[in-house]
Protein backbone atom coordinates (compact mmCIF):
# COMPACT_ATOMS: atom_id res chain seq x y z
CA UNK A 1 0.00 0.00 0.00
CA UNK A 2 1.37 3.29 -0.70
CA UNK A 3 2.18 5.88 1.78
CA UNK A 4 3.55 8.32 0.22
CA UNK A 5 1.73 11.97 0.04
CA UNK A 6 1.68 14.91 -2.14
CA UNK A 7 3.88 17.99 -1.04
CA UNK A 8 6.28 15.45 0.97
CA UNK A 9 9.54 15.87 0.58
CA UNK A 10 12.27 12.81 0.22
CA UNK A 11 15.97 12.13 -0.61
CA UNK A 12 16.44 9.21 -3.26
CA UNK A 13 19.07 8.17 -5.72
CA UNK A 14 18.13 7.93 -9.78
CA UNK A 15 18.23 4.43 -10.59
CA UNK A 16 17.72 5.09 -14.45
CA UNK A 17 15.91 7.28 -16.87
CA UNK A 18 12.39 6.77 -18.58
CA UNK A 19 12.31 7.24 -22.52
CA UNK A 20 10.25 10.21 -21.72
CA UNK A 21 13.72 11.78 -20.14
CA UNK A 22 12.81 11.35 -16.61
CA UNK A 23 14.93 10.23 -13.86
CA UNK A 24 13.32 6.70 -12.02
CA UNK A 25 13.73 6.59 -8.09
CA UNK A 26 12.32 4.31 -5.69
CA UNK A 27 10.88 5.25 -1.90
CA UNK A 28 9.93 1.50 -0.07
CA UNK A 29 9.36 0.22 -3.30
CA UNK A 30 7.20 2.58 -5.09
CA UNK A 31 8.25 4.45 -8.03
CA UNK A 32 8.68 8.10 -8.34
CA UNK A 33 9.78 10.18 -11.87
CA UNK A 34 11.43 13.08 -11.02
CA UNK A 35 11.33 15.53 -13.86
CA UNK A 36 15.20 16.89 -15.02
CA UNK A 37 16.94 14.24 -12.60
CA UNK A 38 19.98 12.13 -14.30
CA UNK A 39 21.14 8.18 -13.55
CA UNK A 40 22.78 8.22 -10.12
CA UNK A 41 22.24 11.38 -9.14
CA UNK A 42 21.37 11.88 -5.40
CA UNK A 43 18.57 14.47 -4.39
CA UNK A 44 15.92 15.78 -2.15
CA UNK A 45 12.90 15.42 -3.72
CA UNK A 46 9.34 17.22 -3.64
CA UNK A 47 6.54 15.39 -4.48
CA UNK A 48 3.88 16.80 -7.07
CA UNK A 49 1.31 14.25 -7.91
CA UNK A 50 1.15 10.75 -5.91
CA UNK A 51 -1.44 8.56 -7.89
CA UNK A 52 -2.07 4.53 -6.77
CA UNK A 53 0.28 3.41 -8.93
CA UNK A 54 3.54 5.92 -9.13
CA UNK A 55 4.26 9.36 -8.09
CA UNK A 56 5.46 12.42 -10.14
CA UNK A 57 8.56 14.77 -8.16
CA UNK A 58 10.95 17.85 -8.69
CA UNK A 59 14.68 18.32 -7.48
CA UNK A 60 14.84 20.72 -4.80
CA UNK A 61 18.39 20.31 -4.05
CA UNK A 62 20.85 17.99 -5.90
CA UNK A 63 23.38 16.37 -3.23
CA UNK A 64 25.04 14.37 -6.22
CA UNK A 65 25.24 15.78 -9.66
CA UNK A 66 25.75 13.54 -12.67
CA UNK A 67 28.64 14.44 -14.74
CA UNK A 68 26.13 14.76 -18.00
CA UNK A 69 24.60 17.20 -16.40
CA UNK A 70 24.75 20.60 -17.77
CA UNK A 71 23.11 24.30 -17.35
CA UNK A 72 19.69 24.32 -19.27
CA UNK A 73 20.76 27.14 -22.13
CA UNK A 74 16.74 28.43 -22.11
CA UNK A 75 14.92 30.43 -19.71
CA UNK A 76 11.74 29.37 -19.41
CA UNK A 77 13.96 25.38 -20.02
CA UNK A 78 11.49 23.94 -16.67
CA UNK A 79 8.43 25.63 -17.62
CA UNK A 80 7.86 25.08 -21.43
CA UNK A 81 7.21 21.65 -22.64
CA UNK A 82 9.16 22.05 -26.12
CA UNK A 83 12.34 20.85 -24.76
CA UNK A 84 12.88 17.42 -22.31
CA UNK A 85 16.99 17.07 -22.52
CA UNK A 86 18.75 20.38 -21.83
CA UNK A 87 19.76 19.38 -18.26
CA UNK A 88 22.15 16.64 -20.10
CA UNK A 89 25.01 17.48 -22.42
CA UNK A 90 24.57 16.28 -26.02
CA UNK A 91 26.40 13.34 -25.83
CA UNK A 92 24.55 11.95 -23.05
CA UNK A 93 21.42 12.80 -25.07
CA UNK A 94 22.62 10.51 -28.21
CA UNK A 95 23.34 7.76 -25.76
CA UNK A 96 19.65 8.08 -24.49
CA UNK A 97 18.29 8.08 -27.50
CA UNK A 98 19.74 5.43 -29.13
CA UNK A 99 18.59 3.38 -25.72
CA UNK A 100 15.73 4.09 -25.87
CA UNK A 101 15.13 2.62 -29.64
CA UNK A 102 17.23 -0.44 -28.17
CA UNK A 103 14.51 -0.95 -25.44
CA UNK A 104 11.93 -0.66 -27.53
CA UNK A 105 12.83 -3.19 -29.88
CA UNK A 106 13.65 -5.30 -26.61
CA UNK A 107 10.40 -4.52 -24.89
CA UNK A 108 7.79 -4.35 -27.11
CA UNK A 109 9.13 -6.00 -30.72
CA UNK A 110 10.81 -8.63 -28.38
CA UNK A 111 14.44 -8.45 -30.28
CA UNK A 112 16.43 -9.86 -27.37
CA UNK A 113 20.19 -9.13 -29.36
CA UNK A 114 19.23 -5.78 -31.29
CA UNK A 115 21.66 -3.47 -32.33
CA UNK A 116 20.99 0.06 -33.31
CA UNK A 117 24.18 1.84 -35.08
CA UNK A 118 25.50 5.13 -34.09
CA UNK A 119 23.42 7.71 -33.30
CA UNK A 120 23.84 10.13 -36.67
CA UNK A 121 23.85 13.44 -34.57
CA UNK A 122 23.86 17.59 -35.57
CA UNK A 123 27.46 18.92 -35.42
CA UNK A 124 25.89 22.42 -34.06
CA UNK A 125 22.63 20.58 -32.30
CA UNK A 126 21.01 24.67 -32.44
CA UNK A 127 18.76 26.69 -35.04
CA UNK A 128 17.58 23.37 -36.60
CA UNK A 129 13.37 23.95 -36.10
CA UNK A 130 12.18 25.14 -39.68
CA UNK A 131 8.47 24.78 -38.54
CA UNK A 132 7.60 26.86 -35.79
CA UNK A 133 4.15 26.71 -34.22
CA UNK A 134 2.97 29.28 -31.28
CA UNK A 135 -0.70 29.00 -29.66
CA UNK A 136 -2.33 32.83 -28.79
CA UNK A 137 -4.31 33.36 -26.12
CA UNK A 138 -5.47 36.17 -24.21
CA UNK A 139 -2.80 38.54 -26.55
CA UNK A 140 -0.46 36.03 -24.97
CA UNK A 141 2.42 34.39 -27.42
CA UNK A 142 4.57 31.52 -26.47
CA UNK A 143 4.83 27.69 -26.22
CA UNK A 144 2.50 25.65 -24.32
CA UNK A 145 4.00 23.83 -20.80
CA UNK A 146 4.39 20.27 -20.25
CA UNK A 147 1.38 18.34 -20.21
CA UNK A 148 -1.09 21.62 -20.43
CA UNK A 149 -2.07 24.52 -22.43
CA UNK A 150 -0.77 27.18 -20.14
CA UNK A 151 1.22 29.50 -22.36
CA UNK A 152 5.05 30.17 -21.53
CA UNK A 153 6.55 33.25 -22.82
CA UNK A 154 9.56 33.57 -24.01
CA UNK A 155 11.79 35.84 -26.45
CA UNK A 156 14.09 33.76 -27.48
CA UNK A 157 14.97 29.58 -28.50
CA UNK A 158 17.57 28.44 -29.62
CA UNK A 159 16.73 25.77 -31.12
CA UNK A 160 14.81 27.26 -34.04
CA UNK A 161 15.87 29.87 -36.57
CA UNK A 162 16.97 33.46 -35.16
CA UNK A 163 15.07 34.87 -37.69
CA UNK A 164 11.87 33.81 -36.54
CA UNK A 165 12.54 35.05 -32.56
CA UNK A 166 12.92 38.35 -34.18
CA UNK A 167 9.51 38.09 -36.39
CA UNK A 168 7.68 36.76 -33.39
CA UNK A 169 8.75 39.10 -30.63
CA UNK A 170 7.52 42.30 -33.30
CA UNK A 171 4.20 40.60 -33.72
CA UNK A 172 3.46 39.67 -29.80
CA UNK A 173 1.95 42.73 -29.07
CA UNK A 174 0.28 43.46 -32.84
CA UNK A 175 -2.15 40.36 -32.80
CA UNK A 176 -6.14 40.24 -33.75
CA UNK A 177 -8.00 38.34 -30.97
CA UNK A 178 -8.74 36.15 -33.14
CA UNK A 179 -5.77 34.65 -34.27
CA UNK A 180 -5.71 31.02 -32.29
CA UNK A 181 -1.92 30.20 -33.90
CA UNK A 182 1.34 31.95 -35.61
CA UNK A 183 3.03 29.53 -37.55
CA UNK A 184 6.12 29.79 -39.31
CA UNK A 185 7.60 27.30 -41.75
CA UNK A 186 11.27 28.23 -42.68
CA UNK A 187 12.78 27.13 -46.13
CA UNK A 188 16.02 28.20 -48.98
CA UNK A 189 12.85 31.07 -50.55
CA UNK A 190 12.46 32.43 -46.99
CA UNK A 191 10.05 32.20 -44.93
CA UNK A 192 6.11 31.37 -44.58
CA UNK A 193 3.63 33.13 -42.56
CA UNK A 194 0.60 31.66 -41.24
CA UNK A 195 -2.05 33.29 -38.84
CA UNK A 196 -4.60 30.64 -37.79
CA UNK A 197 -7.46 32.41 -37.09
CA UNK A 198 -11.39 32.11 -35.73
CA UNK A 199 -12.93 34.38 -38.28
CA UNK A 200 -12.31 34.81 -41.97
CA UNK A 201 -11.35 38.40 -41.48
CA UNK A 202 -7.86 39.15 -40.71
CA UNK A 203 -7.40 42.19 -38.33
CA UNK A 204 -3.54 42.70 -38.96
CA UNK A 205 -1.57 45.28 -41.00
CA UNK A 206 -0.09 42.36 -43.54
CA UNK A 207 1.88 45.30 -45.77
CA UNK A 208 3.75 46.92 -42.50
CA UNK A 209 5.33 43.52 -41.25
CA UNK A 210 5.94 42.20 -45.64
CA UNK A 211 7.32 45.79 -45.58
CA UNK A 212 9.51 45.11 -42.02
CA UNK A 213 10.74 41.52 -42.73
CA UNK A 214 11.10 41.07 -46.68
CA UNK A 215 12.61 37.75 -45.54
CA UNK A 216 8.45 36.61 -45.17
CA UNK A 217 7.50 35.42 -49.07
CA UNK A 218 4.23 34.84 -48.52
CA UNK A 219 1.69 35.38 -45.65
CA UNK A 220 -1.21 33.13 -45.51
CA UNK A 221 -4.58 33.19 -43.48
CA UNK A 222 -5.94 30.11 -42.15
CA UNK A 223 -9.33 29.48 -40.80
CA UNK A 224 -9.75 26.86 -37.50
CA UNK A 225 -13.19 26.91 -35.49
CA UNK A 226 -12.53 22.98 -34.72
CA UNK A 227 -12.28 22.64 -30.87
CA UNK A 228 -9.88 19.97 -30.60
CA UNK A 229 -5.91 20.23 -30.79
CA UNK A 230 -5.47 20.30 -34.04
CA UNK A 231 -3.76 23.87 -34.58
CA UNK A 232 -5.04 24.47 -38.42
CA UNK A 233 -7.81 23.51 -40.80
CA UNK A 234 -7.61 23.11 -44.15
CA UNK A 235 -8.83 26.63 -45.63
CA UNK A 236 -6.16 28.61 -46.55
CA UNK A 237 -6.31 31.95 -47.98
CA UNK A 238 -3.44 33.99 -49.26
CA UNK A 239 -2.86 37.27 -48.05
CA UNK A 240 0.57 38.02 -49.76
CA UNK A 241 2.75 36.04 -52.15
CA UNK A 242 2.44 32.60 -53.87
CA UNK A 243 0.81 30.72 -51.45
CA UNK A 244 3.76 28.07 -51.51
CA UNK A 245 7.17 28.04 -50.52
CA UNK A 246 10.11 26.65 -51.37
CA UNK A 247 13.01 24.50 -50.55
CA UNK A 248 15.94 22.26 -52.01
CA UNK A 249 17.02 18.72 -50.24
CA UNK A 250 20.17 17.00 -52.12
CA UNK A 251 19.84 18.67 -54.73
CA UNK A 252 16.18 18.54 -55.79
CA UNK A 253 13.52 21.20 -55.07
CA UNK A 254 10.16 21.18 -53.20
CA UNK A 255 7.40 22.72 -52.69
CA UNK A 256 5.75 23.16 -49.58
CA UNK A 257 1.98 23.92 -48.96
CA UNK A 258 0.20 25.20 -46.06
CA UNK A 259 -0.88 22.21 -44.62
CA UNK A 260 1.53 19.65 -45.65
CA UNK A 261 4.26 17.89 -44.00
CA UNK A 262 7.37 18.61 -44.66
CA UNK A 263 10.64 17.21 -42.31
CA UNK A 264 11.75 19.93 -39.76
CA UNK A 265 15.12 19.42 -39.33
CA UNK A 266 16.38 20.03 -42.69
CA UNK A 267 20.79 19.17 -41.94
CA UNK A 268 19.33 16.10 -40.55
CA UNK A 269 16.84 14.87 -43.36
CA UNK A 270 19.61 15.32 -45.90
CA UNK A 271 21.57 12.68 -43.40
CA UNK A 272 18.33 10.29 -43.28
CA UNK A 273 17.33 10.32 -46.89
CA UNK A 274 20.87 9.75 -47.59
CA UNK A 275 20.76 6.03 -45.62
CA UNK A 276 17.41 5.73 -47.22
CA UNK A 277 18.83 6.12 -50.90
CA UNK A 278 22.05 3.45 -49.49
CA UNK A 279 19.27 1.35 -47.89
CA UNK A 280 17.13 0.91 -51.28
CA UNK A 281 20.04 0.71 -53.34
CA UNK A 282 19.96 1.03 -57.57
CA UNK A 283 18.44 -1.28 -59.66
CA UNK A 284 17.09 0.12 -63.09
CA UNK A 285 14.56 -2.54 -63.58
CA UNK A 286 12.41 -2.71 -60.28
CA UNK A 287 9.74 -0.89 -58.94
CA UNK A 288 9.98 0.84 -55.21
CA UNK A 289 6.71 1.81 -53.17
CA UNK A 290 7.24 5.02 -51.32
CA UNK A 291 3.85 4.71 -48.62
CA UNK A 292 2.98 7.67 -46.60
CA UNK A 293 5.31 9.89 -49.11
CA UNK A 294 4.01 13.46 -48.23
CA UNK A 295 5.15 15.91 -50.98
CA UNK A 296 7.34 13.03 -52.32
CA UNK A 297 10.75 13.92 -51.24
CA UNK A 298 11.76 10.81 -50.55
CA UNK A 299 10.08 9.84 -53.94
CA UNK A 300 11.74 11.74 -56.00
CA UNK A 301 15.45 11.45 -54.31
CA UNK A 302 15.08 7.55 -54.82
CA UNK A 303 13.65 7.64 -58.27
CA UNK A 304 17.13 8.12 -60.72
CA UNK A 305 17.81 4.10 -59.55
CA UNK A 306 14.94 2.63 -59.73
CA UNK A 307 12.65 1.85 -63.15
CA UNK A 308 9.37 2.78 -61.22
CA UNK A 309 8.10 4.82 -58.07
CA UNK A 310 4.51 4.61 -56.81
CA UNK A 311 4.40 7.82 -53.88
CA UNK A 312 1.09 7.03 -51.84
CA UNK A 313 -0.13 9.72 -49.81
CA UNK A 314 -3.99 10.87 -47.67
CA UNK A 315 -3.50 14.46 -47.95
CA UNK A 316 -4.54 16.20 -50.87
CA UNK A 317 -2.74 19.27 -50.91
CA UNK A 318 0.26 17.11 -50.36
CA UNK A 319 -0.11 15.08 -53.26
CA UNK A 320 -0.37 18.07 -55.00
CA UNK A 321 2.60 19.56 -54.00
CA UNK A 322 3.96 16.28 -55.05
CA UNK A 323 3.06 16.50 -58.53
CA UNK A 324 4.36 19.99 -58.96
CA UNK A 325 7.54 18.39 -56.95
CA UNK A 326 8.06 16.04 -60.14
CA UNK A 327 7.27 18.76 -62.78
CA UNK A 328 10.01 21.05 -61.27
CA UNK A 329 12.56 18.68 -60.77
CA UNK A 330 12.30 16.89 -64.29
CA UNK A 331 11.07 13.69 -63.23
CA UNK A 332 9.23 10.95 -65.40
CA UNK A 333 8.83 7.42 -63.61
CA UNK A 334 7.25 8.61 -60.33
CA UNK A 335 3.33 8.34 -60.25
CA UNK A 336 1.49 9.41 -56.97
CA UNK A 337 -1.75 8.16 -55.69
CA UNK A 338 -3.96 9.93 -53.16
CA UNK A 339 -5.32 7.58 -50.80
CA UNK A 340 -4.77 5.98 -47.64
CA UNK A 341 -1.17 3.58 -48.13
CA UNK A 342 -2.98 0.43 -46.47
CA UNK A 343 -5.92 0.58 -48.96
CA UNK A 344 -3.86 1.80 -52.26
CA UNK A 345 -1.26 -1.12 -51.62
CA UNK A 346 -3.70 -3.45 -51.93
CA UNK A 347 -5.16 -1.72 -55.08
CA UNK A 348 -1.58 -1.65 -56.31
CA UNK A 349 -1.40 -5.27 -55.62
CA UNK A 350 -4.94 -6.36 -56.88
CA UNK A 351 -4.14 -4.70 -60.44
CA UNK A 352 -1.10 -7.18 -60.26
CA UNK A 353 1.32 -4.00 -59.95
CA UNK A 354 3.79 -4.97 -56.98
CA UNK A 355 6.79 -3.30 -55.21
CA UNK A 356 10.36 -5.17 -54.98
CA UNK A 357 10.98 -2.59 -52.49
CA UNK A 358 8.58 -0.50 -49.73
CA UNK A 359 9.46 2.54 -48.20
CA UNK A 360 6.92 3.56 -45.47
CA UNK A 361 7.70 6.73 -43.16
CA UNK A 362 4.02 6.53 -41.43
CA UNK A 363 2.67 8.85 -38.43
CA UNK A 364 3.40 8.77 -34.91
CA UNK A 365 0.53 5.75 -35.03
CA UNK A 366 2.84 3.18 -37.36
CA UNK A 367 1.48 1.43 -40.32
CA UNK A 368 -1.82 -0.69 -40.31
CA UNK A 369 -1.71 -4.31 -39.65
CA UNK A 370 -3.39 -4.63 -43.11
CA UNK A 371 -0.24 -3.21 -44.97
CA UNK A 372 2.26 -5.02 -43.63
CA UNK A 373 0.26 -8.10 -44.76
CA UNK A 374 -0.09 -7.09 -48.02
CA UNK A 375 3.54 -6.58 -48.08
CA UNK A 376 4.45 -9.76 -47.03
CA UNK A 377 1.86 -10.79 -49.55
CA UNK A 378 3.72 -9.57 -52.60
CA UNK A 379 7.19 -10.62 -50.87
CA UNK A 380 9.03 -7.35 -51.51
CA UNK A 381 12.55 -8.35 -51.51
CA UNK A 382 13.67 -5.15 -48.95
CA UNK A 383 11.36 -2.93 -46.87
CA UNK A 384 12.55 0.55 -45.12
CA UNK A 385 11.08 1.53 -42.12
CA UNK A 386 11.42 5.36 -41.49
CA UNK A 387 10.14 6.10 -38.16
CA UNK A 388 9.23 8.95 -35.71
CA UNK A 389 8.35 6.73 -32.65
CA UNK A 390 9.91 3.79 -31.83
CA UNK A 391 7.33 2.15 -29.80
CA UNK A 392 5.23 1.79 -32.74
CA UNK A 393 7.95 0.99 -34.91
CA UNK A 394 9.05 -2.33 -32.64
CA UNK A 395 5.19 -3.16 -33.06
CA UNK A 396 5.36 -3.22 -36.60
CA UNK A 397 9.01 -4.63 -37.11
CA UNK A 398 8.20 -7.74 -34.62
CA UNK A 399 4.78 -8.71 -37.28
CA UNK A 400 6.76 -7.98 -40.28
CA UNK A 401 9.39 -10.85 -38.65
CA UNK A 402 6.36 -13.17 -37.58
CA UNK A 403 5.96 -13.32 -41.14
CA UNK A 404 8.84 -13.24 -44.30
CA UNK A 405 11.49 -10.68 -42.81
CA UNK A 406 14.36 -10.24 -41.41
CA UNK A 407 16.22 -6.96 -39.74
CA UNK A 408 19.46 -5.65 -41.43
CA UNK A 409 20.27 -2.95 -39.93
CA UNK A 410 19.07 -0.26 -37.90
CA UNK A 411 20.02 3.43 -37.72
CA UNK A 412 18.70 6.44 -35.40
CA UNK A 413 19.13 9.78 -36.20
CA UNK A 414 19.01 13.21 -34.29
CA UNK A 415 15.88 15.02 -36.20
CA UNK A 416 15.47 16.68 -33.08
CA UNK A 417 18.27 17.86 -30.18
CA UNK A 418 17.49 18.83 -26.64
CA UNK A 419 13.74 16.82 -26.74
CA UNK A 420 13.34 13.22 -25.89
CA UNK A 421 12.20 12.68 -29.75
CA UNK A 422 14.87 10.08 -32.05
CA UNK A 423 14.03 9.03 -35.86
CA UNK A 424 15.03 5.33 -37.12
CA UNK A 425 15.53 4.10 -40.42
CA UNK A 426 15.00 0.38 -40.51
CA UNK A 427 16.46 -2.06 -43.83
CA UNK A 428 15.16 -5.46 -43.49
CA UNK A 429 14.94 -8.12 -46.22
CA UNK A 430 12.99 -11.47 -47.13
CA UNK A 431 14.32 -14.23 -44.87
CA UNK A 432 14.70 -16.16 -48.16
CA UNK A 433 16.78 -13.04 -49.62
C1 LIG B 1 6.03 11.27 -41.15
S1 LIG B 1 5.25 11.97 -42.54
C2 LIG B 1 6.36 11.48 -43.81
C3 LIG B 1 6.29 12.25 -45.11
C4 LIG B 1 7.47 12.07 -46.06
N1 LIG B 1 7.91 10.72 -46.18
C5 LIG B 1 8.61 12.99 -45.69
O1 LIG B 1 9.73 12.51 -45.40
O2 LIG B 1 8.41 14.22 -45.73
C6 LIG B 1 3.86 10.96 -42.71
C7 LIG B 1 2.91 11.32 -43.85
O3 LIG B 1 1.88 10.32 -43.88
C8 LIG B 1 0.66 10.94 -44.26
N2 LIG B 1 -0.39 9.99 -43.83
C9 LIG B 1 -0.95 9.85 -42.60
N3 LIG B 1 -1.78 8.79 -42.59
C10 LIG B 1 -1.74 8.23 -43.85
C11 LIG B 1 -2.34 7.10 -44.44
N4 LIG B 1 -3.19 6.31 -43.78
N5 LIG B 1 -2.04 6.82 -45.74
C12 LIG B 1 -1.18 7.61 -46.44
N6 LIG B 1 -0.57 8.70 -45.91
C13 LIG B 1 -0.85 9.00 -44.63
C14 LIG B 1 0.72 12.29 -43.58
O4 LIG B 1 -0.14 13.20 -44.22
C15 LIG B 1 2.22 12.66 -43.76
O5 LIG B 1 2.40 13.35 -44.95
Amino acid sequence: MNKLKKNEVYKVTILDVTHEGAGIAKIEGFPVFVNNALKDEVMDIHLIKVTSKYAIAKPIKIEKSSKDRVDPFCEVYKRCGGCDLQHMNYEAQLILKKQIVENNLRRIGGFKEIKVNEIIKMDNPFAYRNKVQYPVENNRAGFYAKNSHDIIEHDECLVQDEKVNEIMNYLKDKLDHNIRHVVFRIADEGIMLIFVSRTRTMGMDIESITKKFSIIKTVIMNYNISEGNVVMGYENTTLFGKGTIEDSLLDLTFRISPNSFYQVNKIQTEKLYSKVIEFAGENKNQTIFDLYCGIGTISLCVAKHFKNVFGIETVEAAVNDANINKEMNHIENVTFICNRAEDEIENLYMNNIKADVVIVDPPRKGCDQKLLDTINKMKAEKVIYVSCDSATLARDLKILCESDYIIKEIVAVDMFPHTKHVETVVLMSRKDK
